[in-house]
């Protein structure tokens, strides 16, 4: 199943643009914009969004009976994937929702849950720190370009997420 790309200059969270397209009646996306400036994190935390880092929203209808924790499950074992083909060092996951790279912080995922028209639809935001990571007092952070050889590609990688997406689609239906 495609998702429909939306690519933004700025908008204040992906997460509230996916809320805002699925409210239009849009069923499916993949939404990637270069600055956020209000970019959220779990428990009302900021998500620092600094420019040339990954910051997109994945929006699309599941089933209705599918756990929070299975759903969780699904979308950290995807971008931990897609992430450690990219670099050499340990990359490890910090439950719920975080990714580490040598203990370090490298990407955090927001998801969020929403019924339109008693259909529930899942908001899967994505941030991944690719050229630089913010200071946050809380843990380490770190950026993928840190440790990858090769220099990352934003749009390839948002790109490689979405066809992970696109083609994993299902388990998020049964
Ligand atoms: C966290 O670790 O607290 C989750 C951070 C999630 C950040 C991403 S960036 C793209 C999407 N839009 C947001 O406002 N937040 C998520």
């Amino acid at each position: 199943m495609k998702l429909k790309k939306y690519l933004y200059k700025k908008v204040q969270s992906t997460n509230n643009t996916a809320i805002r397209l699925i409210n239009k009646g849009y069923k499916k996306g993949a939404i990637l914009t270069e600055c956020q400036s209000k970019g959220r994190g779990r428990h009302v935390n900021k998500w620092i969004s600094r420019k040339g880092n990954l910051f997109m929203s994945l929006f699309f209808e599941i089933n209705n009976k599918l756990s929070l924790k299975k759903i969780t499950k699904l979308n950290i074992a995807i971008i931990k994937k897609i992430i450690s083909k990219k670099v050499k060092s340990k990359v490890s996951i910090k439950l719920p929702n975080d990714i580490l790279i040598d203990k370090k912080k490298v990407c955090g995922i927001l998801q969020e849950i929403i019924f339109k028209n008693n259909i529930k639809f899942l908001i899967v935001g994505i941030g991944i720190n690719i050229f630089n990571s913010p200071n946050v007092n809380k843990y380490e952070t770190t950026y993928l370009n840190n440790y990858s050889k090769k220099k990352i590609n934003k749009i390839k990688l948002f790109k490689e997420i979405n066809l992970k997406y696109e083609k994993n689609i299902n388990f998020f239906k049964k």
